[in-house]
């Protein structure tokens, strides 16, 4: 019988190193947010897949819905001989994506392909070259992306040379802000400097769009201040350029709304999305602007793969479960109840130096030291490897990989839940204490 161990030296022989893996086991199953290894060993999931499992692993509309799809047509190519699915969920992106004017949807593979995406359309639809992105930023692997994507290793480090016209502004992290400046008392001055960054880094008129997270995913689960996107979003109309939100994280539910930016009352030219929607299928979304959209030629945006059928299906099943299961409510509750617990937990250990979220996106920030606030990487490592062993879990975030950022699914149990967060705390417990010993 294969094991764990015994599949992972195969993987080792097999596969390169670059595909990193964040835990050394091998699913059998999945349901919910529950993941057994091969060894027969249950895991709560507070992980998602990456933020992937928002309506939870193999949802059974979904897998009814691939099933019912398969047995029809796989492919055609949207380009070749279109499909109705392709239609149907671009309809329903446009009608419930942020902006109450005209949109169109097309589909991609992936969230860096929708990125990539996004920034031709701002590109050809304005004449102008430059992209502003950034600090801690994450929007994908592809060489665009990646260029767009903040963080040097491992993401970036040895892929250069990156695409040109890419400007980077810190983001609005009010825990380490770049400006040594306090919110309220600093009057939102990161979003405001964007007009200084005209004078000093690029002239408005030559960018194209302004491509941002609403809340940092990979970058530490960082929520900025209710007025930034609106003061963003108005700086960037006022000189033509293209306001972009990467909602691929945030979207479908994550924030107990259907997208973040419905939280800041912000409606974005371009959204793009991916990772839930899909139900774990591949597939990424551009929406935007039907001007805006409309701009590249014929032929000019596309994928043989691009928007395939049973993906678009199981898309379909996906929003309907949202609301079927009434997702975004629960969502709330989910959020509540770990922002409470991380805030708890907080006052308990002085290694949880910030605990900041939206909606369900809640993370906890460890710290060496809460007041230089150096980064507790190897701790978080550590953190995250005895709640595996524990039988939960967990993905790290942030620049310095000292972030925790649950990504349950939304579907988790109460008991689940209490659970999941049960386990954090002992395995905080015994990760300090061994730390002071060590001391
Ligand atoms: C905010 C954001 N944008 C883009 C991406 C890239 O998506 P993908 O991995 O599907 O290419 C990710 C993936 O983690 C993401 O979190």
């Amino acid at each position: 019988m294969k094991t764990n161990q015994s599949l992972l030296e195969e993987r080792n022989r097999h596969i390169p190193q670059g595909p990193f893996n964040v835990h050394p086991i091998f699913v059998q199953e999945a349901k919910g947010a529950i993941i057994i290894d091969i060894e027969g060993k249950e895991y709560i999931d507070f992980a998602g897949g990456i933020g992937v499992n928002n309506i939870g692993h193999c949802d059974e509309e979904v897998v009814k819905a691939v099933q019912d799809q398969i047995q029809k047509y796989i492919h055609t190519c949207f380009h070749v001989v279109m499909y109705e699915p392709y239609v149907e969920l671009a309809k329903r992106l446009n009608e419930i994506t942020p902006g109450n004017f005209h949109k169109k949807t097309m589909f991609v593979n992936s969230g860096a392909e929708a990125v990539e995406n996004a920034i031709k359309v701002a590109r050809h639809a304005t004449n102008r070259p430059a992209i502003i992105a950034f600090e801690d930023a994450f929007h994908g692997r592809t060489l665009l992306a990646l260029s767009l994507t903040s963080r040097m290793k491992p993401y970036k480090f040895g892929f250069g040379p990156y695409v040109p016209e890419i400007y980077r502004m810190p983001y609005a992290y009010c825990y380490r802000c770049a400006f040594g400046l306090k919110y309220p008392s600093c009057e939102v001055e990161c979003a405001y400097f964007l007009k200084e960054f005209f004078h000093t880094h690029i002239s408005a008129e030559q960018v194209a769009g302004l491509i941002v997270e609403p809340v940092l995913g990979e970058g530490g689960f960082v929520v900025p201040p209710k007025e930034y996107f609106g003061i963003l979003k108005k700086i960037c109309q006022d000189n033509g350029i293209v306001f972009i939100a990467d909602e691929i994280q945030t979207g479908f539910g994550r924030t107990a709304r259907m997208f973040a930016l419905e939280h800041y009352e912000v409606a974005p030219d371009i959204v793009v999305v991916a990772k839930s929607m899909g139900g774990g299928l591949p597939l990424g979304a551009v929406t935007g602007k039907a001007e805006l959209m409309d701009q590249p030629q014929v032929g000019g945006l596309g994928g043989t793969f691009s928007g395939n059928p049973v993906a678009c299906r199981a898309a379909l099943a996906v929003l309907d479960q949202i609301q079927n299961k009434a997702l975004l409510s629960r969502g709330e509750e989910i959020g509540r109840k770990v922002l409470e617990r991380f805030k708890e937990l907080q006052e308990r250990y002085t290694i949880i130096g910030d605990v900041r979220g939206l909606g369900c996106m809640v993370g906890m920030e460890l710290v060496v030291d809460r007041i230089t606030k150096v980064p507790a990487t190897a701790l978080t490592k550590r953190l995250i490897d005895l709640c595996r062993e524990k039988g939960l879990l967990m993905i790290p975030a942030g620049r310095h990989s000292n972030v925790i950022r649950p990504l349950m699914p939304l579907v988790i149990t109460g008991s689940q839940l209490e659970e999941g967060l049960s386990t954090i705390d002992k395995a905080l417990l015994e990760v300090c204490q061994k730390e002071s010993q060590e001391r």
